[in-house]
């Protein structure tokens, strides 16, 4: 490895052949040292990452407001159904497909015809996500500020922020955060700072909740979130509820295929689907406990949309004792939610770099963590573009990601095969169902949904 073995040149002077000697050892142990470094140091950090990754905007600003507007209690329940369906197969197999093909979808993809290109696409839509969750990023660490000075109730707060030139800052501030934490690795950088991140956001959201649903008429709001209205069922619950399962998950192609790469062979990853599946749910439930009672009981509408955590909640904050208290972690949790999230998007792109332009990964990480700035700068002040790009990533890409691998998977890659190292070394052991969910079912229910999306268009 280190050794040269060639015999050494007479004309070559001791000196310059040690020196050579010298760099290429060096080089040598850093890459193996850099190679090391990228793989989780245990099935608990593991999992952490994966739960930080899938647990996100998408559980606590998008589920509670999909969950308001498309009937509550309705949307829980097929939510919960198909999450058991796709969700635990979904992560399997984007996991399995990364650790065995040992690397990122680029790479992974590769099993199949043209897969080398078209793994650029969960990269890219890996990016395109990150470059709005920077701007909405932007606005959570802006609110937490606010929610100390008490600027955030003010009702037109917002407005006064959202797509104006000093939301820049904070959107700039809100990336170097993230790539501080991915430019110290995979293990020094982002394994541990989920570990923390991901029990105290835990704790901080069990908390929100105890508040929110011992508030006085706040009973109206639990009802009408658990409990199912059938009359509410129609094609759209059934639409939403699916492409926010995959979004909440992180299946794309993307994130899982990576965090997968970095598992060992001999590690869990059965079982660790069930966790991390369930956690997620947890999240997304617990979230919408914090959110729709606290808004009934203060006579308030729960079907606002996307606004509803930034204006109504903050006015729920207001009409509260100790409001402002509650205020304040409320948006520090989302802080710890959000940046684990960004923390998984941005090393997608950095994994591409270091993987196929063999970049160092300070290297890769500056570079992505530039592009998101700019990127991002530019969604945070055109709105238009902003809205179009969160349509497009988190509806149609993520489907066409997560399509594609599953297809490479199960179709090139061999689904026996699959079931095989996705076994090898879980806790559980996956029976055949698994290989006729994943080869059939799952990318036949992601043709409907992308259809039916592309025909009637959701969001
Ligand atoms: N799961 C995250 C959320 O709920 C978003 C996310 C992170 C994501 N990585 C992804 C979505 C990859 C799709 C694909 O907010």
């Amino acid at each position: 490895m280190g050794e040269i073995t060639r015999p050494m040149p007479q004309f070559t002077s001791i000196f310059s052949w040690s020196l050579i000697r010298h760099i290429y050892t060096v080089r040598t142990t850093r890459e193996e040292m850099e190679r090391e470094e990228q793989r989780w140091a245990s099935t608990a950090g593991f999992l952490a990452a994966c739960v930080g990754s899938a647990v996100g905007l998408g559980n606590i600003w998008m589920f509670p407001y999909r969950a308001g507007k498309y009937g509550g209690g309705a949307f829980l329940a097929i939510y919960i159904f198909l999450l058991f369906i796709v969700g635990v197969t979904g992560l399997t197999m984007e996991w399995t497909l990364g650790r065995s093909r040992g690397g990122g979808p680029i790479k992974s993809f590769a099993v199949m015809p043209f897969g080398k290109y078209l793994g650029v696409l969960p990269t890219v839509t890996m990016f395109l996500i990150l470059s709005f969750y920077s701007v909405v990023f932007a606005w959570i660490l802006r609110f937490f500020v606010g929610s100390i000075s008490g600027e955030i109730f003010r009702e037109s707060f917002l407005n006064d922020i959202a797509f104006q030139p000093q939301s820049l800052i904070f959107c700039i501030i809100a990336i170097s955060i993230t790539t501080l934490i991915v430019m110290a690795g995979v293990k020094r950088g982002i394994e541990r700072a989920n570990l923390v991140m991901m029990p105290l956001l835990f704790v901080l959201l069990i908390i929100l909740a105890i508040k929110s649903v011992t508030l006085p008429g706040a009973y109206r709001g639990v009802e009408f979130y658990l409990m199912p209205d059938l009359s509410e069922m129609n094609a759209t619950t059934w639409l939403m509820a699916l492409s926010q399962v995959f979004f909440s998950l992180s299946l794309a192609g993307g994130t899982m295929v990576v965090y997968g790469s970095y598992q060992s062979k001999n590690r869990d990853l059965t079982l660790s689907s069930v966790a991390t599946s369930l956690s997620d749910t947890a999240v997304a439930i617990i979230a919408g406990l914090v959110v729709i009672p606290a808004v009934f009981a203060f006579g308030m509408e729960p079907g606002e949309g996307p606004e509803l955590i930034f204006v109504t909640l903050p006015k729920v904050f207001a009409s509260m004792r100790f409001g402002w208290i509650f205020a304040i972690l409320f948006f520090f949790t989302l802080i710890l939610a959000t940046l684990s999230t960004a923390i998984s998007l941005l090393e997608v792109c950095v994994n591409a770099l270091c993987e196929h332009l063999k970049w160092r990964r300070k290297k890769a990480t500056f570079l992505s963590a530039l592009l998101t700035m700019a990127s991002g700068s530019f969604l945070s002040v055109n709105e238009n573009f902003f809205e179009f790009i969160v349509d497009l990533s988190s509806i149609y890409l993520v489907i066409l990601g997560a399509l594609m691998a599953s297809i490479a998977l199960m179709w090139f890659y061999g689904s026996k095969r699959a079931r095989d190292e996705l076994n090898r070394g879980g806790r559980i052991k996956f029976g055949r169902w698994w290989e006729v969910m994943g080869k059939y079912v799952y990318p036949a229910v992601l043709i409907v949904i992308l259809l039916a999306a592309a025909l009637f268009g959701i969001g």
